[in-house]
């Protein structure tokens, strides 16, 4: 479940260094489910941390397993020697696919009774196939919603009598995970019996990973082909003793985009040639688009193309359904049209993967068709930053393969905290592999002469700016016009969020209209300084203040730029002056721009203002331990600039 509603990804300059990744999701869970059934103990290195497998973990904790952490990602499985101690159980699965539909198949034969639910969605997806299957068996099992759907009620059942050798049907073109399952639970009947496949198996490569687990687990499955698999008489699953669980070539895919895109080398380690998992063929599609790859025993490294751009592709998914969400995602940055054809499955995992991505690609400025089983994206000339963010469905693939973004425009994530379905640390790995665009905040008093040092400075870099002040001011302006009253702190958080603003050189447009000086005057000033004392305004203005960061760097001026709105800026300076020399700089201001002022009320509403931005609930004026202070009242602007310049530098080297 989410803690936090947004992570918000600054545009990446690069992406480079190397990951070792996290357990690979469909290893785990099959090899808990083995190791439990398993005659002995197991020693499981390397078990993903996430939710999906703490489902699979407290499930078989509620079954009577013993199953003890050794610390370092080891984790010891007391297997049962094939039936579960308790009988009776009430299973909560979440959203965890590969848990319920094996746990489904394997409590089927098992002889007791038991209940087995998940989240909402989970209700929604599929498993009448299975237990069409299971029940061809002999298994006794209940829907107790929607007919074909979870929860399952399953009860103790003879399973198949007789010792004849049968023969089960199931499709294979609904999900791999019900042949999965079948394969798994067989064993437990002791007597030969064979699976046929009806229609297109889907997703093989993760029958080949069930396939390779139970070979481990001492079981082994003959086969013809794809058509039909048996499971021999007295199959018995034993210990290995220990199981070291390979890196997840899903998680691997979005490192390996992001070093395709941003740049590389990025190296993942924990999959490579020898891996069992399917998804490591994802390499494979971002060298056809153009990707340098390179690839060891258990590490695949990605650059970027040798001309720097990708090109998009036409590819058949349909053996890495998982992984073909990060090309949909990557297909912002090629070069043309890119099309995902036979990803039906993608309508019937967490969420419409079809339909999200559809909606979230269109977000950055995409042209996308949306097929039954197919996708195609044409990518933007230039990419849009989407104001809202990107909406993640409680999918974290979504929310991981949208980080990529980030490679072309500052990104919001909205939900992020979804990603500990598989990756609970995707975000903090990604920014130790990023480089992000740099940011100069300068924070100080009115009147201390940020905004003159601050576009001083960029234009001396040839980056850009972001006088922040002028959003507050704008924001005033457009409350006042509209006549929202500058206390209805909603009403002027929805103007803040929808302000139709355009910054050019030298002039400032709210709805087309010329306001560079409309908003410096004193009614404004001291309307901008109410309204940002307001936190639903600051938080409807945050993220539209992290849109200025841009390639190759940006200057940002205000009162919380290093505290609040870029904490990890590169260089942070607090500027400052005395009072009475910040009101006669104000009134030089005033008098040049033609407005009319004297010295005495601009000096007392400075220090009321001065007050009011350092005393507020939120986002105060403060010097923070990391800036550098720099008192200005003695300084010309060029000292300033110079010594703004020199600290950046520093900082650089
Ligand atoms: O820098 P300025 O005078 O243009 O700012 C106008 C008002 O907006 C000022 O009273 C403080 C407020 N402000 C803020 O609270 N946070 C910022 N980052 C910038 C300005």
């Amino acid at each position: 479940m989410s803690t936090s509603e947004f992570i918000d990804l600054p545009e990446l300059l690069s992406a480079r260094g190397t990951i070792s990744l996290p357990g690979s999701k469909s290893i785990s869970n099959r090899v808990l489910l083995l190791a439990a059934l398993a005659g002995g103990s197991t020693e499981i290195h390397g078990l993903l941390e996430s939710d999906d497998t703490a489902r699979m973990r407290e499930a078989l904790c509620s079954l009577g397993v013993k199953i003890t952490p050794l610390g370092g990602g080891v984790w010891c499985v007391k297997g049962v020697g094939g039936a579960f101690p308790v009988t009776q159980a009430e299973l909560f699965l979440g959203n965890a696919g590969t848990a319920f539909r094996s746990l489904t198949a394997v409590l089927a034969v098992s002889g007791g009774d038991y209940r087995l639910s998940g989240v909402p969605r989970m209700h929604e997806r599929p498993i009448g196939d299975l237990v069409d299957a299971l029940r061809q068996l002999g298994a006794d099992i209940d829907y107790t919603g929607e007919a074909g759907y979870p929860p399952l009620h399953i009860r103790p059942a003879t399973i198949r009598p007789s010792g004849e050798l049968s023969t089960l049907r199931i499709r294979g073109d609904i999900s791999s995970q019900f042949l999965t399952g079948l394969l798994m639970a067989l064993p437990l009947t002791g007597v030969e019996t064979s699976i046929e496949v009806a229609g297109e198996l889907i997703s093989r490569p993760y029958i080949e990973i069930t396939l390779s687990m139970m070979a481990r687990f001492g079981v082994r499955v003959e086969r013809d082909g794809w058509r039909r698999f048996t499971v021999p008489a007295a199959s018995v699953y034993r210990s290995p003793g220990v199981i070291r669980v390979e890196g997840d070539a899903s998680s691997a895919s979005y490192f390996l985009a992001l070093g395709a895109i941003g740049g590389g080398p990025l190296r993942v380690e924990g999959v490579g040639e020898d891996s069992v998992q399917g998804d490591v063929r994802f390499a494979g599609a971002l060298a056809q688009m153009g990707a340098r790859i390179l690839t060891g025993p258990d590490w695949i490294e990605a650059s970027a193309p040798e001309g720097g751009k990708l090109r998009g592709i036409e590819l058949d998914c349909k053996d890495i359904p998982d992984a073909a969400m990060t090309l949909a995602t990557a297909a912002l940055f090629a070069e043309g049209p890119t099309t995902l054809k036979r990803i039906a499955s993608w309508r019937r995992k967490e969420t419409d993967r079809i339909a999200a991505m559809t909606a979230e690609l269109r977000k950055f400025g995409a042209t996308v068709e949306e097929g039954e089983d197919t996708l195609r994206i044409v990518p933007p000339s230039v990419l849009a930053s989407p104001a809202q963010g990107v909406d993640t469905y409680d999918d974290h693939r979504l929310a991981m393969s949208f980080s990529l973004a980030a490679c072309g425009v500052p990104v919001r994530i909205n939900d992020p905290a979804c990603v500990s379905k598989t990756f609970p640390e995707y975000f903090a790995r990604f920014a130790e592999v990023t480089q992000t665009v740099p940011v100069i905040a300068i924070d100080g008093p009115s009147a201390s002469g940020k905004g003159t040092i601050a576009a001083r400075v960029a234009a001396e870099l040839g980056w850009h700016y972001l006088d922040s002040g002028a959003l507050y001011r704008l924001s005033a302006l457009a409350a006042q016009r509209a006549g929202v009253s500058w206390d209805d702190e909603a009403g002027v958080a929805r103007i803040a969020a929808e302000l139709d603003v355009q910054f050019g050189e030298n002039s400032i447009r709210l709805a087309g209209e010329e306001v560079g000086d409309a908003i410096r005057y004193e009614d404004i000033s001291a309307g901008a300084s109410r309204i940002a004392a307001l936190p639903a305004v600051r938080k409807a203005l945050l993220f539209r203040q992290r849109q200025f960061r841009r390639a190759p760097g940006l200057v940002a001026d205000g009162r919380d730029m290093a505290s609040v709105v870029f904490p990890d800026a590169r260089t942070k300076i607090f500027l400052t002056a005395s009072v009475e020399i910040r009101a006669q700089r104000r009134y030089k201001q005033l008098i040049e721009k033609g407005i009319a002022a004297s010295i005495a009320p601009l000096l007392l509403d400075l220090r009321e203002r001065d007050l009011r931005d350092s005393q507020r609930g939120v986002a105060p004026l403060q010097l923070s331990e990391e800036a550098h202070l720099l008192d200005t009242t003695n300084l010309t602007i060029a000292q300033t600039v110079a010594r703004v310049l020199v600290w950046n530098e520093v900082v650089r080297q």
